[in-house]
């Protein structure tokens, strides 16, 4: 039995259909079964892992763990992973960052602080694991998709930075096959997963603008507005001002390590942005 935290989420989803599609028993936990929309062969479990409910029977019988820290934060992983422990999970899966890098970079900013600190909850829990560091998800183009819908407009600080966007399939199936394996090679192991190519922020704009078939484009506002227009009830200004900063400082850094771990982990290479823009081309019209 495989736990999948975040189940509805962008990895989620394709997550429990393809250890489904590899005949796993799948235990999906989400806030809100009625409205969850998973498939019928998972076990869909009500989970807020934010509340005050025992962990305990979430993760009877089950051998391993996929977590997600977008599932309820960073205190809620925390309290997994330990439940896991206690629950005799044998391996843990850890959705973590690209932020994470084993050097004092890692101190440097929030996203990184956060990753690395669950790393570290993982290792000591002195279960088996493995780490899926994934770069900029091609999801997070997302929050484009109201500006593009209305005027085919995205407002950025720095249409140069630069990113590797992975595609969230492509994440889930380099963690199904860590999950799934019995031979032990994925076990220990950090795998900083990429898209196969680094893009500008304009040229991902100009790709969702192919996709759709619209002229799109970028107007450059200042890091003050970008950092107004991230921030909200989820997002602190301070922490949305180290982003947006983080965003910047890719303009002019030295080229992204690309990685070829999604080919080397599941035998197929790394799906490009343009397809992910064209299978997602419905969010953006
Ligand atoms: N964005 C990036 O560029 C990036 C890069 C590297 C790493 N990451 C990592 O990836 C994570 C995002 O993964 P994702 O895109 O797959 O997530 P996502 O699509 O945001 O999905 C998160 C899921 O978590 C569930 N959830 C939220 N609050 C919950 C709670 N209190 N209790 C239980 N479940 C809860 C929600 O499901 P229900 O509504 O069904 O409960 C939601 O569907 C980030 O948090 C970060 O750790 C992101």
């Amino acid at each position: 039995m495989i736990v999948v935290t975040g189940a509805t989420g962008n990895i989620g989803r394709r997550l429990v259909d393809r250890l489904l599609a590899e005949g796993a028993a799948v235990r999906a936990l989400t806030r809100d079964p009625a409205r969850a929309a998973l498939p019928a062969e998972a076990e869909v479990v009500r989970a807020d892992l934010n509340g005050a409910d025992d962990l305990a029977p979430l993760l009877a019988g089950a051998d391993a763990l996929f977590l997600n820290l977008a599932a309820g934060g960073d205190g809620a992983a925390a309290r997994l992973i330990d439940a896991a422990a206690k629950a005799g999970v044998r391996r843990i899966v850890l959705n973590s960052s690209m932020g994470v890098t084993d050097t004092p970079a890692d101190e440097t900013n929030f996203i990184s602080r956060m990753h690395a600190a669950l790393e570290r909850a993982v290792r000591d829990s002195g279960l088996e694991w493995t780490f899926v560091r994934g770069a900029n998800y091609a999801t997070n183009t997302l929050a484009w998709a109201p500006s593009i819908r209305e005027s085919g407009v995205v407002r950025d600080a720095h249409p140069g930075a630069r990113g590797v966007p992975v595609h969230e399939a492509d994440l889930a199936d380099v963690a199904a096959v860590a999950l799934l394996d019995r031979t032990g090679a994925h076990l220990g192991r950090a795998y900083l997963v990429t898209g196969p190519e680094p893009m500008t922020v304009a040229e991902q704009v100009a790709e969702i603008g192919r996709a759709i078939g619209r002229e799109t484009r970028v107007e450059r506002i200042s890091e003050d507005e970008a950092v107004e227009a991230m921030s909200g009830p989820h997002l602190p200004k301070e922490a949305a001002r180290e982003l947006v900063r983080m965003f910047g400082g890719t303009v002019d850094a030295p080229p992204f390590a690309l990685s070829d771990a999604v080919e080397r982990v599941t035998g197929h290479p790394a799906r490009t942005f343009a397809q992910w823009a064209r299978e997602h081309a419905a969010d953006f019209s």
